[in-house]
């Protein structure tokens, strides 16, 4: 892990927030090619989640949520972690992370065992909206996305007009007050989470968990997480929420244990008769072929972003060897990204930077890839240098522009380039023309 968190500040991807102040705790700041991995990666959900599909719509949610809406969800009641404080270095601990010496519970902050009984801690966050302060006026940061997806469920059924069973997805930010944010992004207080909310008849409800687990699973795949790493943990039924009839974690192995990406839930047609009860509001669906009125189930795959990305990151950092300038072994640090998740698809280098005519035909490459992918352009550093540096991000292709490229060593390799590929380090000649057709065939 520690070579992953200095090489995701290293090259930027990502910051912890507020750093020059000290930092701000469970809270990550995204750099330019996290930026970039976590867009290529939201993306691609909202791609095969809605787009490719005919029975998901989408919704972007406000972050600020009406106190009833989490009322009514169970969440001001009941969204607690059970939390002890230790007496003698004040740490705020979560009882159940809590070490265990000789059958008595310790403070993995001091050692200490004076410890306090454990107690809920509701993990939202409030806030305050408009100027006065009475309590009529909280509201808070919502915890999951789900919510307001089941909120705003009978304006988006009339509105798209959709039959059961289908679909609403939503990517964006939550928020957890988390007692003991670790393990470097994967608990935060602020994340980002793609949640649908699939909505069925009740007997389909338990077809559908089995076919968004293996849908899941294929999309992980698809990114590039290797499938010996991912397990499926089949949450017994004590520990589910007490409405759902089946819940799958995905897990991942991560460097400091196996651990959930994503929870799959059949969450019955319990959130939707919640905020019925609360609001008063019909929130059901007329079968117009069987003449029936009733309370859709649902079925609920929720991944989280900020988690995905870092086990993209761990899956695909690896250490191989490659030749430096003199053609002595060296390490190399090589982020093996599937070409679909890469945050730079193709850099693009002229072999040396004080011959204008290289730089003048490379500068030409950049700007007829960029409309097709991220390219970068780097002409700093003997070329070998350039290459591991591209390496170490996870650049899948190279691109140099060399003097055969102008034609210097016969007119047949003119306005040819090489093409290297970052896992076998290969080169191939190819045509500039033929680029723009060539990368992206490979990315997808
Ligand atoms: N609507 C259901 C729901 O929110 P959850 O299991 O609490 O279920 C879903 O969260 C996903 O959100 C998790 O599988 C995880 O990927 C992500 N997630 C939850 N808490 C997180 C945190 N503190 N930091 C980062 N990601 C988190």
């Amino acid at each position: 892990m520690e070579k992953i968190v200095s090489l995701c500040k290293r090259r930027g991807f990502i910051f912890q927030s507020s750093e020059i102040y000290g930092g701000l705790n469970g809270v990550w700041d995204y750099g330019p090619l996290g930026t970039e991995l976590k867009n290529n990666l939201k993306q691609y959900w909202w791609q095969v989640m809605v787009r490719e599909r005919d029975d998901v719509v989408g919704l972007d949610g406000a972050i600020l949520t009406h106190p009833a809406v989490l009322k009514a969800s169970g969440h001001v009641d009941t969204f607690t972690d059970p939390m002890v404080d230790c007496r003698t270095c004040k740490a705020r601990l979560r009882a159940d992370q809590l070490a265990e010496k000789n059958g008595a519970r310790q403070c993995p902050n001091c050692g200490g065992k004076d410890l306090t009984e454990a107690r809920p801690f509701n993990l939202m966050f409030q806030t305050q909206m408009g100027a006065s302060a009475d309590p009529a006026s909280i509201a808070y940061l919502r915890p999951e996305t789900a919510q307001s997806i089941f909120v705003q469920f009978k304006n988006v059924l009339d509105v798209s007009r959709k039959k059961l069973p289908f679909g609403i997805a939503q990517i964006g930010k939550a928020f957890r007050n988390e007692i003991n944010p670790r393990n470097f992004t994967f608990r935060s207080r602020e994340f980002e989470q793609m949640e649908l909310e699939y909505f069925c008849r009740p007997e389909q409800g338990m077809d559908l968990l089995a076919y968004w687990l293996k849908e899941r699973i294929r999309f992980y795949e698809e990114i590039g997480i290797s499938r010996k790493r991912l397990h499926v943990l089949d949450v017994p039924e004590k520990e589910r929420a007490f409405y759902s009839k089946g819940t799958f974690d995905i897990e991942y192995e991560f460097p400091f244990g196996r651990q959930e990406l994503e929870g799959v839930a059949y969450r019955t047609d319990y959130d939707l008769q919640q905020h019925i009860k609360a609001s008063g509001k019909p929130l059901d669906y007329f079968d117009e072929e069987t003449k029936e009125r009733f309370v859709p189930h649902v079925v609920e795959p929720s991944a989280g972003v900020d988690r995905t990305v870092l086990a993209l990151i761990c899956d695909a950092y690896d250490e191989d060897s490659a030749p430096d300038e003199k053609g002595k072994m060296e390490t190399r640090i090589v982020i093996r990204f599937h070409p679909r998740m890469a945050p730079i698809k193709c850099a693009i280098f002229p072999l040396l930077r004080n011959k204008e005519a290289l730089v003048a035909k490379a500068r030409e490459v950049q700007a007829l890839l960029r409309p097709h992918m991220n390219v970068f352009y780097d002409e700093g550093g003997a070329i070998g240098r350039r290459y591991r540096r591209q390496d170490e991000i996870g650049t899948p292709f190279g691109v140099t522009i060399d003097f055969e490229t102008l034609g210097e060593k016969g007119e047949g390799l003119r306005d040819t380039v090489t093409l290297r590929d970052r896992d076998s380090m290969k080169q191939e000649r190819v045509a500039i023309k033929d680029l723009p057709q060539l990368i992206p065939s490979k990315i997808r």
